[in-house]
């Protein structure tokens, strides 16, 4: 596709912004997953996913119980560009393909998010091809929308839960967010990882805590459920930890060895997990009600977890409520949802296309 300048040599945004707009590409690089991904928007049908692909920094962090800023925004660096290549041979185009850049502006950590940022731009300015920032939110929250079986209408409440963030949304269609409440200290991703740790499990502990859970006996300890019967629609998640640290030492002090047994690990495991999940899972249809909605949509890493979807379901059926989950692969972090949330605003006619060039990322930034 040839570029499109307009006569004093900037590039065209006419035709853009309303309906299809033809190739975007998408680069995620918030925090400690590098992905890149080619979406198709044309005007008239759903927007299609054409190629992608992620690395993921978890071995890179692991030796430290967190993601390392520095460390991080190194290794985007080395991967972003390769990451490019390799989303364009599997889709069968070229870099003059593309029509719009989309990169993931904020929240995140500010020297991770300027590097996408820095090479979504760089390729925009080489190619003539205008950029779209993306709120990392907006992406995981229209994650779902990847799912060709079983895509989800609006409008809907929207259960984010990341590493970084538990909030629920009121999502009235594209580019219309409510925010309805959140965790007023650790987000759940947040809580599943310290939990993880105190249990030896490593970083990030999520999805290793839910297999370690599996084994055990989710009412062996009544791990803290706060504001459960609260009506409002925040979460705390912190005291849990310090719950946990407690039960820990307290068991690892009975036995022999000062080590805690295998069941006993999975005991615990599966207490906080049941105590995460009953919160989660009584707010998302406290906001249903409180919203008058019958439609929920998780997103986000936590969206993962086994024992979650488990008991939404059954929660939602008890309500006829309709639930739709992002594919697992889709749940944590990637290109698809940010180039896919670019191309959904864009089909909108709100797609905010900027001339390359003049960038900022904005680490703090609240969504709608
Ligand atoms: O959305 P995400 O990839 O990153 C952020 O934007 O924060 O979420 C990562 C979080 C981590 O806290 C991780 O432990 C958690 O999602 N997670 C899980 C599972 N898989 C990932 N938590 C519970 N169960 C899982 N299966
Ligand atoms: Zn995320």
């Amino acid at each position: 596709m040839p570029a499109r300048t307009t006569d004093a040599g900037e590039p065209d945004l006419s035709g853009l912004g309303s309906g299809g707009c033809g190739l975007v590409l998408g680069v995620e690089s918030s925090c400690d997953e590098t992905g890149v991904a080619l979406v198709r928007a044309e005007a008239g049908s759903r927007p299609a996913l054409l190629a992608h692909s992620l690395h993921t920094q978890i071995d890179l962090h692991r030796a430290y119980g967190g993601v390392v800023p520095e460390l991080a925004s190194r290794d985007h660096i080395r991967r972003v560009v390769p990451l490019v290549r390799q989303v364009l041979t599997e889709a069968g185009c070229g870099l003059s393909d593309i029509a719009v850049v989309a990169y993931t502006a904020g929240p995140g950590l500010a020297g991770a998010l300027l590097v996408g940022a820095a090479v979504a731009q760089g390729l925009a300015l080489a190619l003539q091809r205008p950029v779209l920032p993306v709120h990392h939110l907006e992406g995981h929250l229209l994650s779902p929308f990847l799912s060709s079986a079983d895509p989800p209408e609006f409008p809907f409440v929207g259960l984010l839960v990341s590493g970084g963030h538990t909030q629920l949304m009121r999502v009235e269609r594209v580019g219309s967010y409510e925010l309805l409440g959140e965790s007023i200290d650790d987000a759940a991703g947040e809580a599943f990882d310290k939990c993880a740790m105190l249990l030896g499990l490593g970083y990030p502990g999520g999805a290793a805590l839910s297999e370690l859970a599996s084994h055990g006996k989710d009412d062996a300890y009544a791990f803290p459920r706060p504001l459960l019967n609260d009506p409002r629609l925040d979460f705390s998640f912190a005291g849990l930890k310090t719950s946990v640290a407690t039960q820990v030492r307290k068991l690892a002090a009975q036995q022999p060895q000062g080590q805690l047994t295998g069941q006993l690990r999975a005991d615990i495991a599966a207490s906080a997990q049941a105590a995460i999940v009953e919160v989660l899972v009584r707010k998302s249809i406290l906001a249903l009600e409180s919203a008058g909605l019958d439609r929920l949509v998780v997103a986000g890493g936590v969206g993962a977890n086994g024992a979650l979807r488990k008991r939404l379901r059954q929660a939602c059926a008890a309500r006829s409520a309709r639930l739709h989950f992002p594919e697992p692969q889709w749940c944590t972090d990637n290109g698809a949802m940010i180039a896919l949330a670019a191309a959904m605003r864009l089909q909108a006619g709100i797609g905010e296309l900027q001339p390359a060039g003049a960038f900022e990322v904005r680490p703090r930034w609240v969504l709608g």
